[in-house]
C-alpha cells in the first residue's frame, strides 16, 4: 500500500449528495469574495475567517457568508470554486443544493440567484458531473415553498434533479409545507428531506415518511417505527458525521448512528453537509468513517460504489459511473 488512508480517500472516486452551497465555501473562497467587496463594504475585511474548525463558530460564519454571496457574480464565483474543490477532492458526481435567496440592496432575485448557480453548473467540464437540488427552508410559508417548486419546474431542464427540505430543525412543521412537496413529487421530482436531526422531529416523522421521500438527510434519531419504514422502503440515508459532531447531535463518532446502518447493511452515502463551515471535505468523511469503524479500503470502496445507486439520475448514468469506479479499482489494485 503506497498511500496513507487520507491520500487513498482523496483518490477514491466519490459521489457527494448532501452539500449546501453556502455552507461549502472554503476560507480561500471567502477571502476572494471579501477582496471583491471590501472597497464597498470595508467591514467585511474585519471579519476573522477561521482556517480550521472552531466549535461554535459556524453560526457567525454562515451569517458572514450570506453577506458575501449577495450578488449574482459572487454566487457564480462561490459555485465555481466549490465545484473545483469537490473535484480536486476526488468527487466525480456532485448534487449541490441551495435555497434561492434574494437581496433587495443588490437587486438579486431568487430567479437570478438560481440562474447564477445553474449557469456555472452547466459549464462544461470533464472531471466532475454536477447537478442541482433546490432547497425549501423550514421557515418558508407554504406560498414561499410553492414558489420554490415553481422555480424547479421552470428550470427543470437545466440540471435540477430534486427538492430538499432544510433549515433550522426546530422551526416549522413538515405538514405545513406538504402540499408543495406533493406537487413536486407529482411533477416527477425526487425528494430528500432533512429528517430527525434532533429528537424533537420524531413527532412529524410519520408525516414525512408518508410522502415516500427518495432519500433522507441525517436520520439521526430513529424509533422502531421509523427504522422499520426506512428499512422496508430501502430509503438511502445521507450521513454527515462531522456535521453531527459539530452540531452536537452525536456526542462521539464511535456512537454515530451510521453504526446501526453498517450493522444492518442499510444503504447510506457519506456526505459533508457544509464542508466550509465544518472544515471537512468528502475524503475526510471517508477517512473518519474508516478510522472510527475500522473499515478496510475495500469496504470504503464498496460504500462509495453503492452510493451511486442513490443518485437522483437515470440508470444509464449510474451504469457509466459504476464503470468509472470499477476501472479505477482495477488501476489502483495495489492500494487495496
Ligand atoms: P444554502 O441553502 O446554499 O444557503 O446553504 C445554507 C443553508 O443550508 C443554511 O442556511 C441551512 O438552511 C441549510 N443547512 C445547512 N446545514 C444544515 C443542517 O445540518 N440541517 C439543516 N439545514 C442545514
Ligand atoms: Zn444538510
Amino acid at each position: 500500500m503506497a498511500s496513507s488512508l487520507a491520500e487513498f480517500c482523496v483518490q477514491l472516486p466519490k459521489v457527494e449528495l448532501h452539500a449546501h452551497l453556502n455552507g461549502s465555501l472554503s476560507p480561500a473562497t471567502m477571502r476572494e469574495l471579501v477582496e471583491r467587496k471590501k472597497a464597498e463594504k470595508p467591514e467585511l475585511a474585519e471579519f476573522r475567517i477561521p482556517d480550521s474548525l472552531e466549535m461554535d463558530s459556524f453560526f457567525p460564519l454562515f451569517k458572514f457568508i450570506y453577506k458575501l454571496t449577495d450578488d449574482e457574480e459572487s454566487v457564480r464565483i462561490a459555485t465555481r470554486k466549490t465545484i473545483d474543490e469537490f473535484a480536486k477532492d476526488g468527487v466525480k458526481y456532485l448534487e449541490l443544493r441551495s435555497t434561492p435567496r434574494k437581496n433587495d440592496e443588490t437587486g438579486m432575485t431568487k430567479i437570478s440567484y438560481l440562474e447564477a448557480v445553474l449557469s456555472v453548473i452547466e459549464e462544461p467540464r470533464t472531471d466532475i458531473i454536477v447537478k442541482f437540488i433546490i432547497s425549501i427552508d423550514r421557515r418558508n410559508t407554504l406560498e414561499e415553498a410553492q414558489e420554490v417548486v415553481d422555480l424547479a419546474l421552470a428550470f427543470q431542464s437545466r440540471g435540477i434533479v430534486g427538492i430538499d427540505l432544510c433549515g433550522d430543525v426546530k422551526v416549522g412543521l413538515f405538514n405545513n409545507l406538504r402540499p408543495a412537496f406533493e406537487r413536486a413529487k407529482e411533477n416527477g421530482f425526487p425528494l430528500t428531506i432533512h429528517f430527525n436531526e434532533v429528537i424533537e422531529n420524531l413527532g412529524e416523522a410519520p408525516d414525512v415518511l408518508s410522502i415516500k421521500p427518495d432519500r433522507l438527510g441525517h436520520a439521526t434519531f430513529l424509533d422502531d417505527y421509523c427504522r422499520q419504514v426506512i428499512y422496508k422502503e430501502n430509503i438511502p440515508v445521507e450521513i454527515c458525521m462531522t456535521s453531527n459532531l459539530v452540531c452536537k447531535t452525536t456526542s462521539v463518532l464511535k456512537e454515530h448512528h451510521i453504526k446501526e446502518l453498517l450493522n444492518d447493511n442499510h444503504p447510506f452515502i457519506l456526505c459533508t453537509d457544509d464542508k466550509g463551515v465544518f472544515f471537512s471535505e468528502a475524503s475526510n468523511e471517508y477517512r473518519l468513517a474508516g478510522e472510527t469503524f475500522d473499515l478496510s479500503r475495500n469496504e470504503l470502496f464498496e460504500i462509495s460504489y453503492r452510493s451511486i445507486n442513490a443518485i437522483f439520475n437515470n440508470e444509464e448514468l449510474k451504469t457509466g459511473l459504476k464503470k468509472v469506479w470499477l476501472d479505477w479499482k482495477k488501476e489502483h489494485a495495489s492500494e487495496f
